[in-house]
């Protein structure tokens, strides 16, 4: 089967070839949105805009399923494509609920676009998910630029993660498929401190459900 895996960018590549490691009897094509990112700064119009046509690519392709690998895109816009689009859309969101259930200290912190987290789909996970729970959300606004132009500025972000492990959060969600690309990174400024969550491996279960189904 053809597998569909869509980002604005590079975040994407990260999430396919889990995929393709993990499925490899599986064919995946993945497209992306270069010339409109960054997604998460941007207006949920402009971001309807500029996916819708990218998807629809994908559904031309041939592909029968697809992995919407932006968080951004899906915490604002899942339910308006999937009635757009014919084939099923799997959402990679936020892991809010799989850190409220692991954090012991009950602060967690949640690295996303700020479209992400202004968005309803978020503030709803949040409500559900943790409660009783502190949820730091640190400025991540240029870490999708910081990636996509291979200039990480590690100073800067050892300070973010030595900032949120300091305010006590035990666990960090990586709420945005570009920052997979540094997550060692990341877990190696936590020094034990906080675990990293990203959603690779959720996604996957979840792909081959909707494929056996
Ligand atoms: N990789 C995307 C996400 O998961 C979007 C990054 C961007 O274009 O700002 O949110």
């Amino acid at each position: 089967m053809k597998i569909g895996v869509f980002d604005s960018g590079i975040g994407g590549k990260s999430v396919a070839s889990a995929i393709e490691k993990a499925m490899p009897e599986h064919q995946v094509v993945f497209r992306d949105d270069s010339k409109n990112l960054p997604y998460g700064t941007k207006s949920i119009e402009a971001i309807y805009e500029g996916c819708l046509p990218v998807l629809q690519l994908l559904v031309s392709d041939g592909c029968e399923v697809i992995v919407v690998a932006c968080n951004t895109v899906s915490t604002n816009l899942i339910e308006r494509l999937r009635q757009e689009i014919s084939v099923p859309l799997i959402a990679v969101e936020p892991m809010v609920k799989p850190a409220s259930k692991q954090t012991k200290s009950k602060v967690i912190a949640v690295c996303a676009t700020p479209r992400t987290l202004s968005s309803k789909r978020y503030e709803t996970l949040k409500e559900q998910y943790a409660v009783g729970i502190k949820v730091i959300e640190p400025d991540c606004s240029d870490w999708t630029s910081m990636i996509e132009n291979d200039e990480v500025d590690k100073v800067k972000l050892a300070r973010i993660i030595d900032d949120v492990c300091n305010q006590g959060a035990d666990v960090i969600v990586l709420g945005c498929t570009h920052y997979h690309w540094i997550e060692d990174l990341i877990n190696d400024m936590a020094n034990n401190r906080a675990v990293v969550l990203q959603p690779e491996q959720a996604v996957i279960k979840q792909l081959n459900k909707v494929i056996n189904a």
